[in-house]
């Protein structure tokens, strides 16, 4: 009896060692993640021929002039002789981003990856090569972490769904039928070759539309803990993962743990009563487009700007969130002249101010008029939008300014603090376009 004890007691000891190991590397990785603020998303299939969303065009037909046999029959002549792994990682690099995401398979199931389970895949296209391995081998030249976007959802597999029916009459998936089981396994076995033949996947990016309980998420969760202890998960198999993922918008105020990621404060009069312990505060990563489509679209020209993109990043990383900025590739392989234009001012931006933004997380002084504020140890970065002519007045900052400066450059700036009042002169300030930024040393 007593070595049964001894015995139970030696392995729950080494179970939670174990799981303090582990623990310990995903909270590296997490802080890996919390500072590079930064990354680039990649929607990219077959679809990018036809100009149309990714998935939704067999998904919700009456919004695409596309029949679903026609989407289908795209993957006959996908071809994008022009891709270069290398220069998506240049210009994930240029700018600014420390991280990337891409699409290993949409919800319409197609892969872009060499995966034994299924024939409908990259691999089988005109194309013939296996373009998750090429990012792969290139992020990892640069050093690039590099997560896989995969979708639970596959209109394509038979056990997913009844593939004798057109997706639209059932692409939530049918985990009544008794195939389901079987789909689990298939995405057992694609998530295990993505997780043991494609380096160490920085992130699992799931993208479960709807009802995610089907999944049953903790099975997938311990397959990746299991095989890749450091890879994070984001919140979208039904269980709450790694991080949070608003889509397409930023969160008013700053997430904590237990609340909707829309949750202000409730002292917020535009000044946190008191900025949240980081115990209290839950991670997270807003993805958005550049236009309004996540897929290549040639007719869709509804670009955001330089200034938007560049203040959208501020504002994520004033409220301790990344930003997961997505390009659509052509279907020739290359990114179009608008989103390279605009990466690269990001780019510039941030080689002046990046300081500002990596490595910090959400500031004191929350929902400015005239701009943001950011943090690290004891500088804030005050990000400027709109630079009033003569002064600046930040109400709201409890701790003793110590010193000044612009990020573009030049003296120390004078200031004077008078109670939660500080006032800053401005004039002869360099401003840089889209936002200035002030570092502030307090005591
Ligand atoms: C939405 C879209 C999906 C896209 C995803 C990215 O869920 O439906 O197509 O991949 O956003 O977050």
């Amino acid at each position: 009896m007593k070595s049964t004890f001894a015995l139970l007691t030696a392995s729950c000891l080494a179970a939670s060692a174990l799981l303090t190991a582990a623990d310990t590397h995903q909270s590296e990785r997490l802080k890996k993640f919390n500072d590079a603020k930064f990354g680039m998303f990649i929607h990219w299939g077959p679809y990018s021929l036809a100009s149309v969303e990714a998935s939704w065009p067999i998904m919700e037909p009456g919004t695409w002039a596309i029949s679903e046999p026609d989407y289908r029959a795209l993957r006959q002549r996908f071809n994008p002789t022009q891709f270069d792994a290398k220069a998506f990682v240049k210009l994930a690099k240029a700018a600014g981003q420390k991280y990337m995401v891409f699409t290993t398979k949409h919800h319409d199931g197609f892969c872009m990856f060499d995966t034994q389970y299924t024939d409908y895949k990259i691999t089988k296209s005109p194309y013939g090569k296996d373009i998750v391995a090429q990012l792969v081998e290139a992020a990892q030249a640069e050093k690039m972490p590099l997560g896989f976007y995969y979708s639970p959802p596959d209109m394509n597999h038979p056990a997913f769904r009844d593939t004798s029916k057109l997706s639209a009459t059932n692409w939530a998936g049918e985990p009544a039928r008794p195939e389901w089981p079987l789909y689990l396994d298939y995405m057992e076995l694609q998530l295990r070759e993505l997780l043991t033949r494609y380096g160490d996947p920085f992130v699992i990016w799931f993208d479960g539309l709807g009802t995610q309980q089907k999944y049953g998420g903790t099975r997938f969760h311990e397959l990746i803990h299991g095989l890749r202890p450091m890879t994070l998960i984001n919140d979208r198999i039904g269980l709450t993962g790694d991080f949070v993922t608003p889509e397409q918008r930023l969160p008013n105020g700053i997430p904590r743990k237990g609340a909707t990621v829309d949750t202000v404060d409730p002292n917020d009069k535009g000044v946190l009563a008191e900025a949240p312990k980081p115990e209290d505060f839950q991670t997270w990563e807003t993805c958005m487009t550049i236009n309004d489509t996540w897929a290549y679209n040639k007719n869709d020209k509804k670009f955001k700007s330089s200034t938007e993109l560049v203040r959208a990043l501020i504002d994520a990383a004033s409220k301790g969130g990344n930003f997961l900025l997505n390009v659509g590739p052509t279907p020739e392989g290359t990114i179009q002249p608008e989103f390279v234009e605009r990466l690269t001012a990001i780019g510039d931006w941030l080689k002046v101010n990046g300081e500002s933004i990596y490595g910090t997380t959400y500031g004191p002084v929350q929902a400015l008029k005239f701009g943001r504020m950011t943090a690290k140890g004891k500088t804030l970065y005050l990000h400027v939008f709109d630079m009033p002519a003569g002064t600046l007045e930040l109400t709201g900052l409890k701790a003793k300014v110590a010193s000044i400066k612009a990020l573009s450059g030049g003296a120390a700036l004078k200031f004077t603090q008078a109670g939660d009042k500080l006032t800053i002169p401005v004039t002869g300030i360099k401003a840089t376009p889209h936002a200035t930024v002030l570092a502030i040393t307090t005591l």
